[in-house]
């Protein structure tokens, strides 16, 4: 991969910078800059070499060019961020020659997403170095973090990008022993190519969240009313059948938090067990599995975890994800967190600087540890 320090002499220059300002906004403004921040050290250090930053981003997932999706809130908290003025352009073929440019949304190029060599052209001519620090898009093969890279005659992954891609990868190839890994959240179709992979390299894997579910019915076991993602129970068996379960690498909660419905005021059980009643739905790990999680973790000297073990956006349900994220942030080991859903639980139980690494990227770190190909990795290697 080309770094930051290739690109050589960028005083005076304008940098195109790929950023992945997809950040969550609440009336208007923008809720969680965690995103935003990380990609600061790479914004400096271009601005203290002398170079002009013109800024692109996507957000959302715009259909038109609906004001909703317009990056102006974005803007504006870049400028404070950077402590400089940061123009807003929405004219692809009317730059300011500013210091700090933003370009509008990128997805209201309708070529963006088609990965069109119109666009990516337009991109290349619009700066001198092309600089790709949105490590949370580059599973995306879209204009501005793929095809622009063919087309512009410096270019270099950012400081995030490189350290996201480094941990990853240090983990995956030289993991200090034990290598714990915990996958949670609700899709086992999405991430049974990530458990595959830790069926190979993990030593201990520890399963929770909704994606509980198809690993017990394709044990057989009723689920009642659990959220259950059916296509998932084939993989799920697969794995199970692989590891030759319970005598391999999977563990599965051994208690479960029930509820008869989700939300505060559910009411709330313990199950000793895998057989969930009719009316009844795991919501979370019970506290004997969270012992035995939490001494896993303990344990292990290099822990990777993706998607939460619980609905922990309510009080009720939160005690394992909050377990799991206590015991990483107190671990003196590598800790490393995927971006997404477990990303946000760290931020919102306030312990994401208490780990190793935090991802940026929910399936751009999922298909890097895959093994899958990352089309704006792949575009600045070699
Ligand atoms: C994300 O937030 O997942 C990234 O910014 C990618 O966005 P996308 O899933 O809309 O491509
Ligand atoms: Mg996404």
């Amino acid at each position: 991969m080309r770094t930051l320090d290739s690109l050589g002499e960028v005083e005076g220059k304008r940098v195109l910078v790929r950023v992945d300002f997809n950040v969550p906004l609440l009336d208007g403004r923008v809720r969680d800059d965690a995103r935003m921040r990380r990609a600061l050290p790479t914004l400096m250090q271009l601005r203290e070499r002398g170079a002009k930053l013109l800024l692109v981003s996507h957000f959302g997932r715009p259909k038109d060019q609906e004001p909703e999706f317009s990056l102006a809130p974005v803007a504006e908290r870049t400028a404070k961020l950077l402590g400089t003025e940061v123009v807003l352009a929405e004219d692809l073929d009317d730059i300011p020659d500013e210091d700090v440019v933003m370009l509008e949304n990128i997805r209201f190029q309708p070529g963006e997403t088609k990965n069109d060599r119109e666009l990516a052209k337009r991109l290349a001519a619009l700066a001198d170095y092309y600089v790709n620090d949105a490590f949370g898009t580059s599973h995306r093969a879209h204009a501005s973090t793929e095809g622009v890279v063919a087309l512009v005659e410096h270019s270099a992954v950012g400081l995030l990008f490189q350290s996201e891609v480094e941990t990853i990868r240090m983990i995956m190839n030289e993991p200090e022993r034990p290598f714990l890994a915990i996958m949670g959240g609700a899709k086992v179709t999405e991430k049974i190519g990530v458990i595959g992979r830790f069926l190979d390299l993990a030593d201990t894997i520890l399963i929770g969240g909704a994606m509980t579910t198809p690993f017990l019915r394709a044990l057989g076991h009723s689920t009642g009313d659990s959220l259950c993602e059916d296509e998932g129970i084939e993989d799920a068996r697969q794995a199970l059948e692989r590891d030759r379960y319970p005598d391999g690498k999977l563990i599965l909660p051994e208690d479960l938090v029930i509820a008869d419905r989700f939300g505060d005021d559910a009411e709330v059980q313990i199950l000793d067990g895998h057989d969930i009643p009719d009316g009844w739905m795991q919501l979370d790990i019970g506290s004997r599995a969270r012992t035995r999680y939490v001494a896993e973790i303990r344990k292990a000297q290099t822990i990777f975890w993706n998607g939460p073990i619980g609905a922990y956006e309510h009080k009720s349900f939160a005690a394992g994800s909050l377990a799991i994220a206590q015991a990483m942030a107190a671990h003196h080991g590598t800790t490393v967190v995927g971006g997404g859903d477990s990303g946000a639980a760290m931020r919102e139980f306030g312990l994401a600087d208490s780990v190793t690494h935090l991802s940026t990227g929910g399936g751009a770190s999922l298909k890097l540890i895959e093994g899958s190909s990352l089309p704006g990795l792949d575009a600045l290697t070699n």
